[in-house]
């Protein structure tokens, strides 16, 4: 969470800040500040409260602070409420050192209290300003910004990617990284950091990315890294081909409809990255059948949506390649003392690669000896660069907090995973292989016809934006399509939601429904509709006010429903990629119709790098 962008070279830094920024809002959204060093050689910072629209104001789109190297930061809160005061940059008490940090200080306690045994005072509740206090105090003594980097490096627990300024090195920016994203682009007119690409992808496609426990002196068109033993390392940079329009609502009113919309492309994208000539190829990951043979268990672990992904792999995986697949939402599997065997594959989905609960467990798969594979779709992200294997998504940068794009790429590589599997295990044939990937590649235009038909959604929208309460059920696949949808229209309209899995919904939960209660039924698989039916009559007849989706042709759901919508018909294994769209159109218009923020939802951010 948080964004840090930094710039040195030949423009003014406070308007490249706050563009940088300006892409970097995603991963939090509370406050924000820059630094910048003006013409007398001092720091000048400048912080407020809420959005970034009030800092570029408050700075007349930069233009009012002068200099032309400057760091900034806009806020996802940890430590200390959304405030001025807490907002970055902080600084030391004669502004000499400013920094901006992404992170979690997890000794801050510790090392404030041996600051404040030293004498200094502090201002605000942020880890932050310990951190930046700490580099001060290791500067004063070393009287070397890489000294005083690597000995905050080595002393200071906990995640980091922080930017440092020093008044006595003019036109340098010192940052280190650790389990925080952090890249670097340099060019001749001038060098950048970031925390992610989309903020310096207009000046260059060269990214170095900073790895963990590194160390990097920024300057003008230069960059050198160091590690913690003060070498120099060498680092090649890596070229991104994302558009640069990818990161731009490109006329679209908000990047989720933008994102929406950009889904069969994504699909296609990544489908073509996995199959080639009609056939799967998974080379580019390093994944022989020989492996998939030999797998005895699939584990996959993720957060939020990319959880919901695994639910649905699970339920295909099973049937299609008969192997067993167990899915946990991360932050309960890292604490927990699973059983791995010997041939295991541990999975982990994450659309930023960032998420600090899927690394974590990633790491504890990786110690205890069990083969790792990471479906993500952040180039050189952290979960990416330590797990086994990549398979990556080919969805481009996604910048709404609700994940839609990133969703549909992730489901597609488990479709082909399973039907890979399946294949190689010999549980299908050479036809049902072939017509499967058929299936698959059919699945982008499909999907373009889903979107295309959300007149309706919209007038539904408006017709349920005042509800309070709203249910999601189905079984099997469709109840992992629920999970999605609920958590989809929770997260952006502010409408209390949840998935049920429908034959669970008398044990207790029916209670709940009452006259005029949301109750959306999922029902795309058709063997198990009539189980569904009946619990949709079940709600009804205590008084729900029901939707329902379900495929085209199952026409007879219209007597249960107030408002049905048909998705086209599909191979069941890929409903979810059909389905999962009109539940992203109606969350995007229940949030619309009630004027919320729709890519930028309260105390949410897009990049979950705290526990
Ligand atoms: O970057 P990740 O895929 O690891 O993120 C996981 C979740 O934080 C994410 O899917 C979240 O649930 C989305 N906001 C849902 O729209």
């Amino acid at each position: 969470m948080c964004g840090i962008v930094g710039y040195t070279g030949k423009k003014q830094a406070a308007p490249i800040l706050l563009d940088g920024l300006s892409k970097l809002e995603y991963r939090g959204y509370d406050s924000a500040g820059v630094a910048v060093r003006n013409n007398a050689g001092k720091h000048e910072i400048v912080k407020t409260n809420g959005k970034l629209a009030v800092l570029s104001d408050k700075l007349k789109k930069g233009k009012t602070l002068k200099g032309t190297c400057g760091i900034g930061h806009t806020r996802w809160a940890t430590h200390g409420m959304p405030s001025e005061i807490n907002a970055h940059p902080h600084c030391n008490d004669d502004r000499s050192i400013v920094a901006v940090h992404n992170g979690i200080i997890e000794n801050y306690i510790e090392l404030k209290e041996k600051l404040t045994g030293k004498g200094y005072t502090f201002y605000s509740e942020t880890d932050t300003e310990i951190a930046t206090k700490i580099v001060d105090y290791y500067y004063k003594k070393w009287k070397s910004p890489v000294e005083a980097m690597v000995s905050f490096t080595l002393r200071v627990r906990g995640s980091y990617a922080i930017a440092v300024m020093f008044e006595d090195y003019p036109e340098e920016i010192y940052v280190a990284r650790k389990d925080s994203p952090l890249i670097v682009g340099t060019t001749e007119d001038g060098s950048f950091l970031a925390s992610d690409v989309p903020a310096i992808l207009k000046y260059t496609r060269n990214i170095y990315y900073v790895d963990n426990m590194e160390i990097a002196m920024i300057q003008k068109g230069k960059a050198t890294f160091y590690n913690v033993d003060r070498k120099v390392i060498q680092k090649k940079p890596v070229k991104i081909d994302w558009d640069l329009d990818a990161a731009e609502k490109g006329g679209y009113k908000h990047f989720m409809l933008k994102e929406m919309h950009e889904q069969p492309k994504v699909v296609t994208d990544t489908l073509n990255s996995l199959i080639n000539n009609g056939r799967i190829d998974l080379s580019a990951a390093r994944l022989s059948d020989d492996e998939l043979r030999s797998v005895d268990r699939v584990r996959i672990a993720a957060c939020g949506s990319a959880y919901h992904v695994g639910v649905v792999a699970k339920y295909i995986t099973e049937d299609l390649a008969r192997v067993p697949v167990d899915v946990d939402v991360a932050s309960e599997f890292r604490y927990r003392n699973p059983v791995f065997g010997e041939n295991d594959l541990f999975v982990v989905i994450s659309q930023s690669g960032e998420t600090a609960d899927s690394l974590a467990a990633l790491r504890m798969a990786k110690e205890c000896g069990v083969k790792t594979l990471a479906v993500v779709n952040v180039l050189g992200s952290s979960i990416a660069k330590e797990a086994d294997k990549v398979i990556y998504t080919k969805a481009g940068p996604e910048i709404s907090v609700a994940t839609t794009k990133a969703y549909s790429a992730q489901l597609i590589v488990f479709y082909v995973l399973a039907v890979q599997l399946a294949y190689a295990r010999g549980k299908i044939d050479g036809d049902a292989y072939s017509r499967l990937i058929d299936e698959m590649l059919n699945l982008p235009s499909l999907i373009s016809s889903v979107l295309s038909d959300d007149e309706r959604l919209k007038w539904f929208a408006t017709k349920i934006s005042n509800k309070k309460d709203v249910f999601f059920i189905g079984r099997g696949i469709d109840y992992a399509i629920c999970l999605e949808g609920s958590l989809k229209l929770k997260e952006i309209s502010y409408i209390h939601s949840e998935a049920y899995a429908a034959g669970e919904l008398k044990h207790g939960t029916i209670s709940l429904v009452e006259d005029g209660t949301l109750v959306i039924g999922v029902i795309t698989q058709l063997k198990l509709a009539e189980k569904s039916v009946s619990n949709l009559t079940e709600v009804k007849s205590r008084g729900a006010y029901v939707m329902c989706l379900t495929s085209e042709g199952n026409y007879s759901l219209e007597e249960q429903s107030e408002f049905t919508f048909y998705i086209p018909k599909t191979n069941a294994y890929f409903a979810p990629s059909l389905a999962v769209i009109p539940l992203q159109l109606l969350s995007y218009y229940v949030s619309a119709a009630k004027g919320l923020d729709v890519d930028m939802p309260r105390n949410l951010a897009k990049c979950v790098t705290v526990e």
